[in-house]
């Protein structure tokens, strides 16, 4: 499909809408809306704009619409797929100046929420009224909500608490030809014909662009209590982890992690974290509450599997400080693998208690392929995080050769009934991987979909299939 590129008619539209300020042209300025966190991908957009208000997405959507301009929603750019890459050129739709909560409705356990607010900012503000927003990507000091709801994001507490589509209630939508939805209620169910609001999350910002969300809230969680298992045998680490839930416990995160992860992420934050020779993985366990006493047994239950599969050792944190360091270190590999080499990231993910195979699996590609990995990620979901590092490897194997390890770990996936993303989405660069998820008839009823809303294709062209 082809898109028109803006020209100056345009440009003196998008100006007199927005004002000068918020209508980018100028090439330096432009640079970083050509880049997310994926790789190191860039893709410039002709022009940035930064609408403040649903009327100003809903006039630049339906212009767009008719001069059949490409538009690229774009959130804070943390994503790990591709999503917010202008691929097409034309327009990249900053949502940076919906920055702002609306509303907590205390008494409704609610907050209504502008894209543009940052993940961590909405769970601080709603932590001060005792109320929770629990998905927590790794990128929470940075991303933005309305990026969460493209990807349905995750993050360690998914484990406990879901991911963000369990937290949406109903959004504000505009569509492609600039009419405006509520994609459902105010309310914690709802049967009223196709769940719209459920289609929106994930659909990576080309079946609308979310303009408001209402989000759902719980009570915040008055405790929580951190372990840290270190094991000689990774694959041990990767058992150890449904056995935990078999014994009944219920950790509000259980993340795996690899020495290197750990071992790059201190480098790169400068802070020690001394790692033993013969430590093969390690198990990040968080345990929430408000009852001391019964968190504590459940520590100790969930200890003694981590021994029963031959943990080395079961470390607490002691202090809020110890629990932020560990923290720190966790949040900090997937941008520490980055900073280090150049990389590609894969966001496998299978059922709990087949993440041993899959981990296995993924070792075991990697050596036949010639290629190093740096495993970490959400076990308690089956969601690993496999990053695999260039080193030196050839441009040419990287570019090409290289693919056929990744089709064979995704392949591995899917035989384990498992999917080729848990929580970083498809956006540009999965979607070549899409076939092997699902058949040809499965990706035309997803395209069937795309060209209800979108007729002319303009939203976020090139993402998903
Ligand atoms: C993490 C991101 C990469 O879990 O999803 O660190
Ligand atoms: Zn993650």
């Amino acid at each position: 499909m082809s898109f028109k590129k803006p020209d100056e008619q345009d440009v003196i539209y998008f100006t007199q809408l927005l004002g000068e300020a918020y209508v980018i042209l100028d090439k330096e300025a432009l640079t970083p809306y050509s880049k997310d966190y994926t790789e190191d991908l860039s893709f410039y957009p002709d022009v940035v704009l930064k609408p403040a208000t649903t009327q100003d997405v809903s006039a630049i959507l339906s212009y767009c619409n008719t001069q059949h301009i490409a538009v690229t929603p774009r959130g804070a750019g943390t994503g790990l797929s591709g999503g917010a890459l202008p691929v097409k050129g034309g327009i990249s739709l900053s949502m940076e100046r919906f920055n702002k909560i609306l509303k907590i409705d205390e008494r409704n356990f609610q907050v209504i929420v502008e894209p543009g607010v940052i993940n961590e900012a909405l769970q601080n503000a709603v932590k001060e009224k005792g109320l929770f927003y629990p998905p927590d990507p790794a990128s929470k000091g940075s991303c933005f909500l309305g990026g969460n709801i493209a990807h349905s994001s995750g993050g360690p507490r998914a484990v406990k608490y879901g991911t963000t589509r369990d937290y949406v209630l109903n959004l504000e939508v505009v569509l492609a030809d600039g009419s405006i939805i509520e994609t459902g209620a105010n309310t914690l169910k709802y049967s009223t014909g196709y769940n719209l609001t459920h289609l929106m999350v994930g659909s990576e910002g080309t079946l609308g662009v979310v303009t408001q969300m209402v989000l759902k809230l719980i009570p915040m969680p008055k405790n929580t209590l951190l372990l840290l298992a270190p094991f000689a045998s990774a694959e041990n680490a990767c058992e150890a982890v449904s056995g935990i839930f078999r014994a009944g416990g219920n950790p509000s995160a259980c993340e795996f992690v690899e020495p290197e992860g750990f071992r790059l992420a201190a480098n790169m934050l400068n802070m020690s974290f001394e790692i033993a020779e013969n430590v093969g993985a390690y198990l990040l366990i968080e345990v929430d509450g408000n009852d001391s006493e019964v968190m504590m047994k459940e520590c100790e239950i969930i200890s003694e599997v981590l021994y029963n599969f031959q943990a080395l050792d079961v470390l607490f944190a002691e202090t809020a400080a110890q629990k932020e360091y560990f923290w720190k270190l966790r949040r900090g590999i997937g941008e520490a693998t980055k900073h280090n080499n150049t990389y590609k990231e894969e966001d496998t993910v299978v059922p709990r208690a087949e993440l041993p195979k899959l981990f296995t699996g993924v070792k075991e590609i990697g050596a036949r392929h010639g290629f190093r990995t740096v495993c970490y990620g959400h076990a308690g979901d089956g969601n690993l995080h496999v990053n695999i590092l260039k080193d030196d490897l050839s441009d040419e194997f990287w570019n090409k050769d290289l693919n056929q390890g990744i089709i064979e770990i995704f392949e591995l996936c899917k035989e384990l009934k498992g999917t080729i993303s848990g929580e970083h989405g498809i956006g540009y660069v999965q979607q070549q991987f899409m076939p092997i998820m699902m058949p040809p008839h499965q990706l035309a009823l997803m395209r069937g979909i795309k060209a209800a809303f979108d007729p002319n294709g303009i939203l976020n062209p090139g993402k998903i299939f």
